[in-house]
């Protein structure tokens, strides 16, 4: 049950408006509260109550985005360029606590991206302790050499500027230039820096997998997105079956 708050703050932080917009609306009569007409800004409030112009409050209990990253996005808040932010209505820009991806995909990385405010699901799909792989489909600009697959799987890569060795990763040869490369860690442009080291170079990368959630099922353009639950989002990532 959630702890009832005041008005203004609750729909402030949904990310509708500042609180001086709140009382406006609250003086117009577009806020009610279990049907009746809001009286004031302070009133103490849980958010299944209220209506803003008759419509239930957006996601007022979290919010949880499956994305499909495009190519070219930015996984930032600030930078120049197209952010991923851009895909999604601006209202939720504004949303305390705030939305944020979990981990990042480089802006030339495409694919599927988990986007929370639930601080909780964002570590248990990051921690390594979590054990929830993520999957990657990379065209490479040199035919493999032969030795990469053991080295991968060794736990004993070390990349330059790292103070330990990559946790062993899988790789599967589809042919000489494309593979799937299963990770159990993120780590900066990891990917692309383990291909570097063994000299190589990453011409394309795209994250098929989180866990056992596919890019495919979920049927996403790039650019689109779904949203979930926490809860829903950890089932579908923890099914049985492998990537
Ligand atoms: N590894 C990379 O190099 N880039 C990504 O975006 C993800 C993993």
């Amino acid at each position: 049950m959630m702890k009832p708050e005041r008005l203004d703050k609750l729909l402030s932080n949904l990310g509708y408006g500042i609180r001086k917009d709140v009382a406006h609306w609250i003086r117009r009569g577009w806020v009610t509260i279990d049907g009746e007409r809001a009286t004031s800004p302070a009133q103490k409030v849980v958010a299944d109550q209220v209506r803003l112009e008759g419509k239930e409050l957006d996601h007022a209990h979290g919010l949880t985005i499956i994305y499909h990253k495009p190519l070219g996005a930015v996984c930032s808040r600030k930078e120049d360029g197209l952010l991923i932010y851009e895909d999604f209505p601006e209202r939720w820009i504004g949303r305390k606590p705030p939305l944020s991806s979990v981990g990042r995909l480089d802006k030339e990385t495409s694919g599927l991206l988990i986007i929370t405010d639930d601080g909780q699901l964002n570590h248990q799909l990051t921690s390594p302790k979590k054990h929830i792989s993520k999957t990657y489909a990379v065209t490479l600009d040199k035919p493999l050499s032969g030795h990469e697959k053991a080295l991968f799987a060794s736990g004993k890569l070390m990349l330059e500027t790292d103070d330990r060795p990559c946790l062993p990763a899988e790789l599967n040869e589809i042919n000489e230039t494309e593979v799937t490369l299963v990770l159990h860690e993120g780590r900066y442009h990891q990917v692309r820096r383990m291909f570097a080291a063994v000299e190589n170079h990453v011409k394309t990368l795209t994250r098929t997998h989180i866990g056992s959630l596919s890019l495919s099922e979920t049927g996403l353009k790039p650019g689109s997105y779904q949203t979930t639950t926490p809860h829903e989002l950890m089932q579908l990532v923890t099914r049985s079956h492998k990537p």
